[in-house]
């Protein structure tokens, strides 16, 4: 499903790059998404999910080759995506399991997240022998099946821990967005010479317009917004260019729209922000008298906030709500 303000956006920014103006990214109109900078983290499962299911749909047509190659991408998409989750030794990126373990009462503790990986990092060793040491297609069929179950139970039990966790982060007022920067991020860019990033961003893009909106979820215009809310105007131009090379024109044009629409929003609230203020006219020659903002009823009660966040909140919040679309 293609948002209303992306279509009406995307002709007029199909061929511009997107630029880095405003970008607090703390505010939207309902019509006009807003960015989640932790959609590289929530949709970085999507991505996992999509190329398993390409993976078996390969062997189910017996298409061996191509199933071995995008294993062998997967599977570094898959070492990264966990090295963000548990952190990477060599640079300050501590992860978000000990992000959440410190600011949401050791939640990724508790749910024994690492020891699900080490489960995990055993089963994938198994595929690793089947499409690459010793490359059997009948094994694989075998083998597969069980490593994407056991993947796909753990990605649910993560978002179970963890969605919950940024929630609560997020209610402390917490900057999510700096700690994406500084303790996930730096996973991506320690090597410089692997092009982790590079990688990262590409495969992603090209995995998420495989499986876009089949379920009415923008699963690349999301993460690419997310992307976006973390990039510095510097960094945004190489990101951008690998968005583009990554999608169709029209996938690029979508996520375009919707950064540029977002980009104008800001723009017009801060101009709002700094108008000078309406002067009355004093008609008697008077000086100008400031019009005055209506008095606060400060015994009337506000109506009373709901404790808990509205069902949506969570999808909205990980980019994955269909609100986020509309
Ligand atoms: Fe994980
Ligand atoms: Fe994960």
């Amino acid at each position: 499903m293609v948002s209303s303000m992306a279509s009406v956006n995307s002709t007029s920014t199909a061929n511009t790059s997107s630029s880095k103006g405003s970008k607090d990214g703390s505010s939207g109109s309902p019509g006009v998404p807003k960015p989640m900078p932790m959609a590289i983290m929530r949709n970085a499962h999507e991505v996992i999910r999509g190329a398993m299911q390409d993976i078996q749909e390969m062997l189910d047509q017996d298409d061996f080759e191509n199933a071995r190659k995008l294993w062998h991408e997967l599977h570094r998409f898959t070492d990264l995506h966990m090295a963000m989750e548990e952190g990477r030794k060599g640079c300050n990126a501590r992860g978000i399991f000990k992000l959440v373990d410190e600011h949401a009462d050791d939640a990724a503790k508790k749910g024994k997240l690492r020891h699900s990986h080490e489960t995990l990092y055993e089963l994938e060793e198994d595929v690793v022998d089947i499409f690459e040491k010793a490359p059997d297609m009948d094994r694989a069929k075998d083998i597969f099946p069980i490593f994407r179950k056991e993947n796909e139970a753990h990605l649910t039990e993560e978002e179970d821990i963890l969605m919950p966790s940024i929630q609560k982060m997020m209610k402390q007022g917490l900057p999510i967005k700096q700690y994406i920067k500084t303790d996930i991020l730096p996973v991506l860019t320690m090597k410089e010479d692997k092009h982790d990033l590079e990688f990262f961003i590409r495969f992603a893009n090209q995995v998420l317009e495989r499986h876009d909106n089949v379920d009415g979820k923008p699963r690349v215009r999301v993460f690419d917004h997310g992307l976006w809310a973390l990039a510095t105007a510097e960094e945004w131009k190489v990101w951008s260019v690998w968005i583009k090379e990554s999608l169709s024109p029209e996938k690029y044009a979508e996520v375009e729209g919707v950064i540029e629409a977002f980009e104008q929003e800001q723009e017009a609230k801060k101009a709002a922000k700094e108008a000078p203020p309406v002067e009355s006219v004093n008609l008697r020659g008077k000086s100008p008298v400031r019009s005055k903002s209506p008095k606060r009823d400060t015994k009337s009660k506000s109506p009373k906030r709901s404790s808990s966040p509205p069902k949506s909140f969570l999808g909205k919040m990980f980019g994955m709500g269909k609100a986020a679309a509309s």
